[in-house]
């Protein structure tokens, strides 16, 4: 256990690995919380149970005393109840409270977007209105003051604002601070200014200042201006979004307002759920001794794909929410040259419904090159990343991003665009790095992917230098160890300030 101060950490998320996820907040509010624990502080997780969420596999249960909770949502009286378990992927245990209400959370398979309209929920700001104060209201009831109060992204960015006005006079949360991470500035939480007066905060608030940003209630600048410090996911993302406004709507005057309270932090990745010597939900487990054992997780997964095996041919492949943002649009437009090179290529992923109509139609159309999984599938990414050779994340901006760490590790040479967490952790090939970990290019053009593919194939008819790429990749450190001290020292910066 590390020496200095034992914290009470209160990590409150939209989405948690392995009960329910759709990104990559998901899988670090799985491990970040349990090196916290693993430092020798004490954690617990709140998460909105939603119906995707298995009660009966995760043993989720009632808690007599956290029932019957009440709170006001403006005019209205919502009740709600608080479940327990414990992260079932975890050498220490962590606590997870399961905030419970059937109408906002239990009746709602989807997190955010209403799947048949495809569209968000028009009732967003009420959910995570709801789901803010009832973690304020269950840490009072449960009489455990945190040290600090750790919110993620828009959905829980009202909890810092809420403590410092709300709850201001509340001597319960006097000595309580606050740490919000925005995992992705592209995501605001806006809406229309009514959903201020559901918060229950004073009028005097509702201002640009505070919580309205251009004319609308901004949950994200809420949490800015009133958390004790802003973390993003990466060093580079973090000077970006202060150089760009674009990157998060405007908001880089409140943050650059924050000064030293606004910092970036890489996250890290849990070697026990992504380690291809380990992984159950791969073919075959390999390390970087036994590579030709990665070669039957290709040939399984260029089956399971319904494509051709055959290794003297690259595989590359795209595991990703399908938007502009994550430059699907750059790889819908180099499709059709790429589709001319002798390369195969799988995708997994779901989004925009106009890329999955052009996937499904080129998958028809090309069926001996292109293949695609238009939906989540989790067992589906392992393999992918187990059994591809390339992989491609040709992303406008990313804040982290963790597919191509678990690409390095998994000996998939990773080809990024040279932005945020992308920038940080694949490492390019120019004469400045004898190691080079992957292909790296700035360019957002459709041709600069096309060129690179081209590069990677070379690279890949090259037995020694796609080995030593590979190795390279294999041999990166992300553990979370590193980055987890990172916050352990930012909190002990915090409760000191
Ligand atoms: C969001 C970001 C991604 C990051 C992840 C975890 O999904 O878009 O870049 O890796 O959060 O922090």
């Amino acid at each position: 256990m590390a020496p200095g101060k034992k914290y009470k950490i209160l990590f409150v998320t939209s989405e948690l690995f392995p009960f329910v996820k759709t990104g990559g907040l998901a899988d670090v509010s799985s491990s970040l919380p349990q090196e916290l624990t693993e430092l020798g502080h004490e954690v617990r997780i709140v998460v909105p149970r939603y119906g995707a969420i298995d009660t009966r596999k995760y043993k989720i249960h009632d808690v007599v005393r956290l029932k019957d909770f009440k709170i006001s949502l403006g005019a209205r009286s919502v009740n709600f109840s608080v479940k327990s378990s414990f992260l079932p992927v975890t050498k220490n245990r962590v606590q997870v409270y399961f905030l419970d209400n059937e109408e906002y959370f239990g009746n709602r398979k989807s997190l955010y977007v209403d799947v048949q309209k495809s569209y968000w929920y028009m009732d967003n700001h009420e959910r995570f209105t709801l789901f803010s104060r009832g973690v304020l209201e269950l840490v009072k009831k449960l009489g455990w003051a945190p040290d600090i109060i750790h919110a993620n992204d828009w959905q829980t960015a009202l909890v810092p604002a809420l403590i410092k006005t709300v709850y201001k006079e509340d001597e319960f949360f006097s000595r309580v601070k606050s740490v919000l991470t925005v995992h992705n500035f592209l995501y605001g939480g806006e809406f229309i200014t009514y959903a201020f007066e559901i918060t229950g905060m004073p009028d005097e608030y509702r201002s640009e200042k505070y919580t309205i940003h251009n004319g609308k209630m901004n949950f994200l600048k809420a949490g800015v201006i009133f958390a004790d410090h802003v973390t993003t996911v990466s060093p580079g993302y973090r000077d970006e979004v202060l150089a760009d406004p674009s990157l998060t709507g405007g908001l880089d005057g409140a943050l650059r307002a924050k000064g030293d309270a606004f910092t970036g932090v890489i996250n890290g990745i849990d070697r026990s759920v992504w380690n291809p010597a380990t992984d159950k939900l791969i073919v075959k487990n390999y390390d970087i001794r036994s590579l030709d054992s990665k070669y039957a997780n290709k040939k399984n997964l260029i089956e399971r794909f319904g494509l051709t095996y055959d290794n003297s041919i690259p595989v590359f492949s795209v595991i990703s929410r399908l938007y502009n943002y994550k430059g699907i649009d750059l790889f819908a437009k180099a499709l059709p040259d790429l589709l001319k090179l002798n390369i195969q290529i799988v995708l997994l992923g779901t989004g925009d419904t106009e890329y999955h109509a052009l996937f499904e139609e080129t998958a028809r159309k090309h069926s001996a090159k292109f293949a695609c999984y238009l939906g989540f599938n989790d067992e589906l990414a392992h393999l992918i990343e187990a059994g591809s050779d390339f992989y491609l994340m040709p992303s406008k901006t990313e804040p982290c991003g963790l597919n191509q760490m678990y690409s390095l590790l998994y000996g998939t040479v990773p080809i990024v665009r040279k932005t945020g967490g992308l920038k940080d952790t694949v490492i390019g090939i120019d004469k400045s790095n004898p190691n080079p970990t992957g292909l790296v290019f700035e360019e957002y053009t459709p041709a600069a992917l096309v060129g690179q593919v081209k590069i990677a194939i070379e690279i890949f008819n090259r037995k020694d230098a796609m080995t030593a790429l590979i190795k390279n990749g294999m041999r990166s450190d992300f553990s979370w160890q590193l980055s987890a001290k990172k916050y352990a020292d930012l909190y002990r910066r915090v409760s000191a300030g």
